[in-house]
Order: C-alpha cells, then structure tokens, then sequence
C-alpha cells in the first residue's frame, strides 16, 4: 500500500510508537476512494478475513450487510479494499498471538475508546480511502481539534442507519449523544423542523468540517439560510439593515420559545434597536399597557410593531421604506 497519488500527500509516521509528522494536504477528490495513506505497521502482515472471522463471527454477520462488506468483498477496486477487516484495523498477524491479553492491544488498530488506538492513527486509515469530499476540510476542524475520531459519529460495523453507517438510526440523534444543549433547543416551542423529520443537523452543518466558523455549510449565517428562504435574499428596494447584517439579530437558528424563532419577544425585539422617543418606544406610556389604560395600543398587541410594518424583512414597494407594505 505504498501507492500515492499526485496532489495528494498523506505521510503518517510513527517513531518508537510516536508520532512525529501528521502532513497532510487534501486537493482533489475522486470516488470511488484509492488508498493513499502509509501508515507504518511495524512487521505485521495481513492474515486475510477468513482467520478474523473465525473468531469474530457476530461482528461480521452484521458486518456482512454495510457499504463496505459489499463493495470489499464483490468488487474490490484495489488491493487495500481486497483486505476487507485489515483495510481499518491494519494487518492482524500480531493481534493472533495473543488477542485477548490487553498489553498486546498496540498489535491492532481498535476504533473502540477502550482499546486505546491514537485518534490520528484511527482517522488516518478511513482517512487513506475518504480524504476530500465532505471530509475535505478535517484536519484542523472543531471535531478534529477536539480528538473525535470517524468512530464517535459511524459504525461501520452494522448497518444502524439508513445512509452514511452511523452509530444511531439518524443524524440528530447521532449529534445529540453530544450536542444535549442542542436537544434543548430544538424541543422548544417554535423551532427549525428537525424533530418532525424534515431537516437534520448535515443540512445546515458539515460535521467534518468547513471553512467557515461553526462548521457551517456556507460562506456566511445569511448565505446558509438564503439557501432554503430565497425570497429572503432580495434584492429589495428598501433594505432592512440588521436583515442584510445577519439573520440571527432577530433569530436563533434552532429554536426559541418566543413566534417564528425570534431571539426576543415582540416588540422588544424591534425595540433592541429603536429606542428613539417617538411611537417606537412608546410602549410603557400608560395607555399603551394592556389593562393600564383606556385603550390598548396596536404596538403591543398580537404582531406588535408588525400589525403595521409588515414587511420587516425589506420592500419593494415604492412607498415602502417603512416596510408597511
Ligand atoms: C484467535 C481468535 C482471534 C482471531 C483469529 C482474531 N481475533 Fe480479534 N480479538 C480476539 C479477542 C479474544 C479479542 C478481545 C480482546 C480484548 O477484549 O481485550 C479481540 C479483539 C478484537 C478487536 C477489538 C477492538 C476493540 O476496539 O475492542 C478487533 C477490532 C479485532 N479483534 C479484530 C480482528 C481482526 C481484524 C482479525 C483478523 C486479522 C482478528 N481480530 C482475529 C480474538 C481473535
Ligand atoms: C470500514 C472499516 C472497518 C472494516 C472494514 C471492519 N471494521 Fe471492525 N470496526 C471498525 C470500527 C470503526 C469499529 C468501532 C465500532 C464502534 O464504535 O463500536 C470496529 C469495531 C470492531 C470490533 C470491536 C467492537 C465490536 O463490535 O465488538 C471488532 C471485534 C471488529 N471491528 C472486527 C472486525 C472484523 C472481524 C472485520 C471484518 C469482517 C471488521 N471489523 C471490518 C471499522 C471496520
Ligand atoms: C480501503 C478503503 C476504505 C477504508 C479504509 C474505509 N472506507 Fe469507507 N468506504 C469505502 C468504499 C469503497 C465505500 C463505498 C463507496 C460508495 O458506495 O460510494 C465506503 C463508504 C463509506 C461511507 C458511506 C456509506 C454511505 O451510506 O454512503 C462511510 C460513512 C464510510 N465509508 C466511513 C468510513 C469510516 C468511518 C472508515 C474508517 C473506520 C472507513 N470508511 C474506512 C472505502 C473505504
Ligand atoms: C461529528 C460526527 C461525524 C464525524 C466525527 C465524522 N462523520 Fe462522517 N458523516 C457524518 C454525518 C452526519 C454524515 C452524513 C450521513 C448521511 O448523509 O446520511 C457523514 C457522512 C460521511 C460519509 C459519506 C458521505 C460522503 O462524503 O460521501 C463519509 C465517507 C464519511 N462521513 C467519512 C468520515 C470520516 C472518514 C470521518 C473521520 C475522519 C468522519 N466521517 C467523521 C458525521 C460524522
Ligand atoms: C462525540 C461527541 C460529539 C458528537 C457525536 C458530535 N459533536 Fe459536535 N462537537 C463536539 C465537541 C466536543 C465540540 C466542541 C465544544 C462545543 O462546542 O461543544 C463540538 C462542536 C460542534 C459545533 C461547533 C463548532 C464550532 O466551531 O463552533 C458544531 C456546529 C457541531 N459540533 C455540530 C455537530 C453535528 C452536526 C454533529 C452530528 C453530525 C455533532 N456535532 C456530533 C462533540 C461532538
Ligand atoms: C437551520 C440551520 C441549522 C440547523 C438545522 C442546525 N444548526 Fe447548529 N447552528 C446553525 C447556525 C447558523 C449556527 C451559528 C450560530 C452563531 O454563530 O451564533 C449554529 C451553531 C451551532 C453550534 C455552536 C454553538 C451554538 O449553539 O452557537 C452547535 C454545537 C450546533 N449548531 C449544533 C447543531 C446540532 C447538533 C444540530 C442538529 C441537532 C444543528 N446544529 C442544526 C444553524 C443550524
Ligand atoms: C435546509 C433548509 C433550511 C435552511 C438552511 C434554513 N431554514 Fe429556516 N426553515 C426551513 C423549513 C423547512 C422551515 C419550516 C417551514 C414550514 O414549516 O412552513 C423553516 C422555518 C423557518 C422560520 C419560521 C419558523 C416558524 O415558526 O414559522 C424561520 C424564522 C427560519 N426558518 C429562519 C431561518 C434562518 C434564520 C436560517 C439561517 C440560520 C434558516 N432558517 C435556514 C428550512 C431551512
Ligand atoms: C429585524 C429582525 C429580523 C431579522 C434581522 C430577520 N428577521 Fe425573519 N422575521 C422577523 C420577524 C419579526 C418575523 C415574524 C414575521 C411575521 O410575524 O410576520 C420573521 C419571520 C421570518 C420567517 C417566517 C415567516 C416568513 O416571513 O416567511 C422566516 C422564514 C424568516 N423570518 C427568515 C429570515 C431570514 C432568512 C433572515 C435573514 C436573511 C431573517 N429572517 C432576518 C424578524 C427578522
Ligand atoms: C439589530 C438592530 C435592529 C433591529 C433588531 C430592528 N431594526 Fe429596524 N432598523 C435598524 C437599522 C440600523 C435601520 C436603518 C436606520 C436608518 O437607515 O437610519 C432600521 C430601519 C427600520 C425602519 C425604517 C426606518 C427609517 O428611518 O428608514 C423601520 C420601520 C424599522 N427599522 C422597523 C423595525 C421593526 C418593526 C423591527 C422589529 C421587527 C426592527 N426594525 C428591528 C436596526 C434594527
Ligand atoms: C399603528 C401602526 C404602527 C405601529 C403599531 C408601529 N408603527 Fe412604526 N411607524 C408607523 C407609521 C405610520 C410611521 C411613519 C411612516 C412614515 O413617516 O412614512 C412609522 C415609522 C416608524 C419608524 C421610522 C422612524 C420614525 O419614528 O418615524 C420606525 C423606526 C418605526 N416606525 C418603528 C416601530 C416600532 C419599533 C414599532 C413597535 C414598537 C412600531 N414602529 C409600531 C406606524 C406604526
């Protein structure tokens, strides 16, 4: 497996058992994925699958059913994919010495947090085949940085989900065995459709990584959310400011217990910003309290500043400019 490819370099070396250089610079992407990574297994050599699963026959009659067990086994496109279970977990013929003795666990590569493997040694064999692509921007990311390995979110040993051989049946619930706050958010009142089942976390998130903060899947908050609301991108003839700015002035982009995902409850939410004396401010003038005064004032009622100046986002009516119509 000492094959490369040009554009791209991926040099794991291990001195004495320690890593000494991760470079790695991922360009182009081709699938179905070659392997392209040298990881150093010291003198093991590759036994072959039949001797694995004489021992591991459970793990591979769930294995059997997964992306990779049909496309190793019937189509193998090169002689990394032909080694089936030592394609991830390195040449075994060590790990046959003695398998159940835990000081003999270095002889394998295990994806299990227990077993002890480096994450980087981990990442870099699903990394040999999967480099570029969604995984493009990796090396570097919060996930990275944060020592999760490809195994925290997939389990490539079952087939639990639908797509992409996660560790739970779906994408959310494979983030909230983390992302708990998350969980929050989304169960409150008025939220992003998640828990109905029209979105997931991967629609507005790259979980492998992005070039923008977040892990975001755009170049900016309102480039994400034009993707899906396009009417919201304009152009208008009258621009609302704090719109063009960015969306989450006014909204979470999970959820909120207050309408529509607004971050703060109308009209303070408008009024954040104008505060000037005039009827923006108004509110607390005693007939403008519900319940204060003779009547009840338009502002602090149902839609609030928005009973009259509907068009919060921006106009393109001529007379629009205070987004009243
Ligand atoms: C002679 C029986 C035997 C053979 C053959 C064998 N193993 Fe194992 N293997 C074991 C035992 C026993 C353990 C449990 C060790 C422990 O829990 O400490 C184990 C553990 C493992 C683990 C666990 C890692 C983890 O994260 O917990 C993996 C992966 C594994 N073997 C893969 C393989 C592969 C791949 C092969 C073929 C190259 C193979 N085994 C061949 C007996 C065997
Ligand atoms: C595509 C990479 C890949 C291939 C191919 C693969 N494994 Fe695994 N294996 C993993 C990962 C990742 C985990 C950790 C799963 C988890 O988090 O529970 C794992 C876990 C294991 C474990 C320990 C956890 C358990 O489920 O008991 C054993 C044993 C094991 N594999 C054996 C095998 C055998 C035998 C084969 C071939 C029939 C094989 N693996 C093929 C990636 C792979
Ligand atoms: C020897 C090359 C190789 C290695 C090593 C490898 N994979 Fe794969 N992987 C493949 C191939 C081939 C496919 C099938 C691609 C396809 O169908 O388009 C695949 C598919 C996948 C998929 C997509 C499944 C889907 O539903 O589309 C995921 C997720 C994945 N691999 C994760 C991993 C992880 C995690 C590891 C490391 C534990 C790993 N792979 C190691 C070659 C590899
Ligand atoms: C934080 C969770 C998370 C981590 C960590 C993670 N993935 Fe993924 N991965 C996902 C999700 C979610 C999907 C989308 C699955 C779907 O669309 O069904 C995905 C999809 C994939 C796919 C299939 C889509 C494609 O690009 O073809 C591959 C391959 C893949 N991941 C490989 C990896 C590898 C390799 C690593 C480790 C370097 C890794 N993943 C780490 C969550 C994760
Ligand atoms: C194994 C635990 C784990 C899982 C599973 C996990 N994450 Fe994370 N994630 C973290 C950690 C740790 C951080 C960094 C600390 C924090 O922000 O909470 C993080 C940070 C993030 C961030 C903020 C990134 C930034 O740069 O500000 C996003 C977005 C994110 N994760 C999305 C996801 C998505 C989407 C999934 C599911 C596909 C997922 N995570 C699954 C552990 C996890
Ligand atoms: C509609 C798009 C969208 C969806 C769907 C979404 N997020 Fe986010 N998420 C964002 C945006 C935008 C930010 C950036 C917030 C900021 O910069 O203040 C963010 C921020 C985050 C952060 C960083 C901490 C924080 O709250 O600011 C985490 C962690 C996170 N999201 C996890 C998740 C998880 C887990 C899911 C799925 C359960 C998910 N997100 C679904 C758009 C989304
Ligand atoms: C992947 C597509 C997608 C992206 C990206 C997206 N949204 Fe949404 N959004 C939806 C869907 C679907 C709904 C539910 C619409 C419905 O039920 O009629 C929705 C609803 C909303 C609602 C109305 C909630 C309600 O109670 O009526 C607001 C506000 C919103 N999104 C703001 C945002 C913001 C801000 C962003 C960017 C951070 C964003 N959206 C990104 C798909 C998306
Ligand atoms: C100045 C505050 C503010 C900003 C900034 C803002 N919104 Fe809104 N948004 C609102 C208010 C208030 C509502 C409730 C509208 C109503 O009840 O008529 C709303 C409603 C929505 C709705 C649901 C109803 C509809 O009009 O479709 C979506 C979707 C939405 N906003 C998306 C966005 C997007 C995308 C951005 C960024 C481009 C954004 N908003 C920026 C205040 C704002
Ligand atoms: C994050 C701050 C912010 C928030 C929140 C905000 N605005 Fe604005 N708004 C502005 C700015 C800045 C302008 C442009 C002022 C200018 O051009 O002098 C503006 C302009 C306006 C104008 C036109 C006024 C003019 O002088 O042209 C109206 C009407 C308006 N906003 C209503 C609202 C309403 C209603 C809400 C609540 C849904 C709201 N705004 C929320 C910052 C905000
Ligand atoms: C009953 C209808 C109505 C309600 C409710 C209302 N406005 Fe107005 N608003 C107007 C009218 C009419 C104008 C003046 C339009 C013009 O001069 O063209 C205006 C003008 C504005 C302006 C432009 C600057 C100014 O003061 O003339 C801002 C900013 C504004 N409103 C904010 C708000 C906010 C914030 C609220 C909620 C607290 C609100 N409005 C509630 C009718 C309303």
């Amino acid at each position: 497996m000492k094959t490369s490819r040009p554009f791209t370099v991926l040099r794991v070396s291990i001195a004495a058992g320690i890593y000494a250089t991760v470079a790695l610079v991922a360009a182009v992407s081709t699938r179905p994925p070659g392997p392209t990574a040298q990881v150093d297994h010291g003198d093991a050599v590759y036994v072959g699958e039949a001797v694995c699963i004489a021992c591991h026959k459970t793990q591979n009659n769930q294995f059997m059913h997964t992306q990779h067990a049909i496309a190793f086994r019937q189509n193998p496109k090169n002689q990394l994919q032909a080694q089936s279970c030592e394609a991830c977990h390195g040449p075994g013929s060590n790990h046959l010495k003695d398998p159940a003795n835990p000081a003999n666990r270095t002889a394998l590569i295990g994806f299990t947090r227990e077993w002890g493997t480096p994450v980087e040694k981990q990442t870099s064999m699903c990394l040999a085949c999967h480099q570029g692509s969604q995984a493009m921007f990796w090396p570097g990311s919060t996930h990275a940085t944060q020592q999760l390995s490809c195994s925290d979110c997939h389990n490539p040993m079952a087939k639990i989900s639908a797509t992409g051989l996660l560790k739970k049946p779906t994408i959310n619930e494979t983030c909230y065995t983390c992302h708990q706050q998350q969980r929050g958010e989304f169960a409150k009142h008025s939220h992003m459709p998640l828990p109905e089942g029209k979105m997931s976390c991967a629609d507005c998130h790259n979980p492998h990584g992005s070039p923008s903060k977040a892990l975001l899947k755009a170049d900016s908050i309102n480039e994400l959310c034009y993707t899906c609301h396009t009417e919201k991108r304009g152009p208008f003839l009258w621009e609302h400011a704090p719109v063009r700015d960015n969306c989450l002035n006014c909204h979470n982009a999970h959820g909120s217990n207050h309408d529509k995902l607004l971050t703060v409850a109308r009209p303070f939410s408008c009024q954040q910003c104008h505060g000037n004396p005039g009827h923006q401010s108004t509110l607390y003038h005693a007939g403008n309290i519900i319940g204060g005064g003779a009547a009840v004032s338009s502002r602090v009622l149902g839609r609030t500043c928005q009973n009259c100046h509907v068009q919060v986002h921006g106009s393109n009516h001529p007379a629009g400019a205070r987004f009243q119509r």
